[in-house]
């Protein structure tokens, strides 16, 4: 049986006290979220340590959105692995599609980071996903077959058991827009069946999550699909009514 998961985004939203106060509210309903959903959230850095002392003993999980390519030294402004699993941080997003975007995340620079977070026991979320452009011209099989293999293959089946995938369609962001239930169920099969060249029987064991512009009314029917084992959600993740009603959703 694969973990159900619902795991909230807030990137670069909130300051301490709005971060802390949304994740006491969370902690607060926990009994509302069905046992068998993980809830993650993943705060910005700034934010991590007071929300970890808040969740402790909630059944929530705390998540990094990023971490450092290089182990520690002289990297001005950078967080490393070793930092994170310091807080304690059980999970780190890495290669969301705003990093590869404006800040050059490259899939060899994810590589690094992968490895790094793995060394310190940090599960990574690895995003995947395809622009609008490349859906259209029907390049979005190579672009997100290339994300997988160029960064999973890298690993071991048994570092390959610590992932959570997450398929984000960069079109269906922030947009509004969400990829039908079938649109989304054909990627994550397809990402499903792409790790199995690898990893065999371990793919059928992965969690791949759907992100972009999921929310309660359109959650059951996206969870609902043979390959999709949950959401990362940005927008609704920032209100507790929502992210509540959307780890219910299943
Ligand atoms: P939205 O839910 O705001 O579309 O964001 C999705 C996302 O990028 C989560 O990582």
């Amino acid at each position: 049986m694969r973990k159900k998961i619902v795991a909230g985004n807030w990137k670069m939203n909130t300051n301490v006290k709005e971060g802390v106060e949304l994740a006491k509210a969370l902690a607060g309903r926990m009994s509302e979220v069905p046992s068998d959903v993980k809830l993650i959230i993943a705060p910005p850095f700034t934010h991590l340590t007071s929300v970890a002392d808040i969740i402790k003993g909630s059944g929530i999980a705390l998540s990094a959105q990023n971490c450092a390519d290089q182990s520690k030294g002289a990297y001005t402004g950078e967080v490393s692995a070793a930092m994170l699993a310091s807080v304690p941080v059980e999970f780190c997003i890495l290669g969301h599609s705003e990093r590869r975007q404006y800040y050059e995340e490259t899939n060899e620079k994810l590589v690094k980071k992968i490895a790094l977070a793995l060394s310190e026991n940090i599960n990574p979320i690895l995003c995947v996903g395809e622009n609008l452009e490349e859906r259209e011209s029907g390049k979005l099989f190579d672009v997100i077959g290339a994300e997988i293999r160029d960064v999973l293959f890298t690993l071991s089946p048994e570092q390959m058991a610590k992932v959570i995938v997450a398929y984000e369609p960069i079109w269906a962001i922030g947009t509004g827009k969400t990829a039908t239930s079938d649109q989304a169920e054909e990627i994550h099969a397809f990402i499903r069946k792409t790790l199995s060249e690898k990893f065999g029987a371990l793919a059928d064991e992965i969690s791949i999550l759907y992100g972009g512009s999921c929310k309660p009314a359109n959650a059951k029917e996206l969870f609902a699909m043979k390959d999709i084992d949950g959401g990362l959600i940005g927008g609704a993740a920032l209100k507790a009514d929502d992210f509540i009603a959307i780890s219910q959703s299943y």
